[in-house]
């Protein structure tokens, strides 16, 4: 069967499929394959309605089959979680439709979207472990203590979602957030280039602005980005602001990282534009 559009998928999972995937999801914490008879005694359908709307689920892709310990056993794959992060947003009258992939990094998929006024937004989609799943599916059949990748993928989405809605209420230039999904976070869409593409008119103007999102994120939300990069800076082109994306990594405040991302961004701005700031007085002024 050729790959489905995630957008699609969502919309051909009907109410049985989706409380399906819930109980998958509901249970990952406590096992790595959920066992057939665990699912059937959360759901109210007989045996063959439930191996019914497990194959649509397999079809799609959005759960996994596999023989465990001669059980028939599932789990829920990352466009499963993704499924759940659409239907959740789009209850939440933040997420009309999903257009197209904008970006994909190790540990996330990004794709426009559309909101009920046809504005186009962002959502963000994250796959801890996503480079690893095959090898973590052979090898790893139990959780062992460890948290399951659905866990990671959760707790990263909530640590970008409350990062951007710290930011964005003490005024730091960060896109606003909208909402949160399972492993979504749907944001404002900017409409730009990265920083390292973009042949700034006031560098040092950029820089400034740049540092007080970074001194709002220490100083008033307790983060640090830990990885502040040209990358992760998008240049409103039409109003001249840089926009700092891509927080999950952003934890409590460390000087360590701290310091690290303002070498890095003042670096960029040394080699490119030949402006040279003090790393101590820069450090000073976004600490106090
Ligand atoms: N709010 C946004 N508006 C416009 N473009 C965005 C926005 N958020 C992300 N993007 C685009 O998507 C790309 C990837 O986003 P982001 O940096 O947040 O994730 P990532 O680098 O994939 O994450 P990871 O660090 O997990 O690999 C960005 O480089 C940018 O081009
Ligand atoms: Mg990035």
């Amino acid at each position: 069967m050729p790959i489905v559009p995630l957008s699609n998928r969502a919309s051909l999972v009907g109410p049985h499929e989706f409380y399906l995937l819930k109980i998958l999801l509901n249970n990952s914490d406590s096992y790595e394959l959920i066992p057939k008879d665990i699912i059937e005694e959360e759901i109210d359908l007989n045996p063959s309605q439930l191996d019914f709307y497990l194959s649509k689920l397999l079809k799609l892709k959005l759960i996994y089959h596999e023989k465990n310990l001669g059980k028939d056993s599932f789990k829920i794959t990352f466009s499963g979680i993704d499924v759940l992060s659409i239907k959740k947003l789009y209850e939440m009258k933040i997420l009309k439709s999903l257009s197209t992939v904008i970006g994909e990094g190790k540990e996330s998929v990004v794709y426009m979207g559309y909101d009920f006024d046809e504005n186009p937004i962002v959502v963000k989609f994250h796959r801890i472990g996503k480079t690893s799943y095959k090898t973590l599916r052979r090898k790893k059949r139990t959780l062992q203590g460890r948290k399951s990748w659905v866990r990671l993928s959760i707790e990263n989405a909530e640590s970008e979602y409350n990062a951007l809605a710290c930011l964005w209420e003490n005024r730091a230039y960060v896109p606003r957030p909208l909402g949160l999904g399972v492993n979504a976070v749907a944001m404002e869409y900017i409409n730009g280039k990265p920083l390292f593409k973009t042949d700034l008119l006031e560098p040092s103007r950029v820089l400034d602005d740049i540092l007080s999102t970074i001194r709002i994120s220490y100083v008033y939300c307790k983060l640090s980005h830990n990885d502040l990069s040209p990358y992760n800076v998008v240049m409103d082109t039409e109003r001249n602001i840089p926009y700092v994306i891509d927080w999950p990594q952003a934890s409590r405040a460390s000087e360590d990282s701290l310091e690290k991302d303002i070498r890095h961004i003042l670096d960029f701005f040394r080699n490119k534009y030949d402006i040279n700031r003090e790393i101590n007085d820069t450090l000073s002024y976004i600490r106090d």
